[in-house]
């Protein structure tokens, strides 16, 4: 019988191993990518239906300093732990806002996210201008726009002083569009 090589080949492919190796082979793979398939998507499938089953996060006060550590007129970044804090979630559950004291009892604060598309705004204290890097958005000291993109003011989250400490009303990371 005339075989051409690549017929050969397999041939003696088949002679060389015999099926029960192969078929184990084949089941190996097969699990090994079953395993790599679960690893990668249980995560992703949990992250998905995790929410649906668990229901949209609670708005806390959260605690972000002593309110005699903040001067007046002055605005700056506080940082505390996301409303529906997750266990895995790592330093991505860190969030903040930027808190002005506006006089020796009120403060205000505002989200750091832009109402454009959620980047992150930055307070110029030169300019008296929260900007935002991404398209250019700028809002004035009262959250208002100045310029750009953004469709409404910056979110304010409500503030009170309790026992000598500045507590903010957080709420779920404001995602522009999906109110
Ligand atoms: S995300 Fe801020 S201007 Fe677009």
């Amino acid at each position: 019988m005339n075989l051409n090589p690549e017929e050969r080949n397999e041939q003696y492919e088949r002679q060389a191993s015999p099926p029960s190796r192969r078929t184990f082979l084949t089941l190996l793979s097969l699990a090994i990518g079953a395993f790599c398939a679960a690893l990668v998507g249980i995560p992703v499938l949990g992250s998905l239906i995790g929410p649906l089953l668990l229901g949209a996060p609670k708005a806390e006060w959260r605690a972000v300093g002593k309110a005699d550590g903040f001067k007046v007129g002055e605005t700056v970044e506080v940082v505390y732990i996301n409303p529906g804090s997750l266990p895995w979630a790592g330093v991505s559950d860190r969030t903040g806002a930027w808190l002005r004291r506006n006089d020796a009892e009120h403060f205000t604060a505002f989200s750091l996210n832009c109402q454009h598309l959620g980047c992150a705004v930055r307070w110029q204290a030169g300019a008296d201008l929260f900007m935002c890097p991404c398209h250019g958005g700028i809002y004035y000291a009262d959250g208002t726009v100045a310029a750009g993109p953004p469709p409404r003011p910056l979110q304010q989250y409500p503030v009170r002083v309790r026992n000598g400490e500045v507590e903010i009303h957080t709420s779920p990371l404001p995602l522009p569009g999906f109110e």
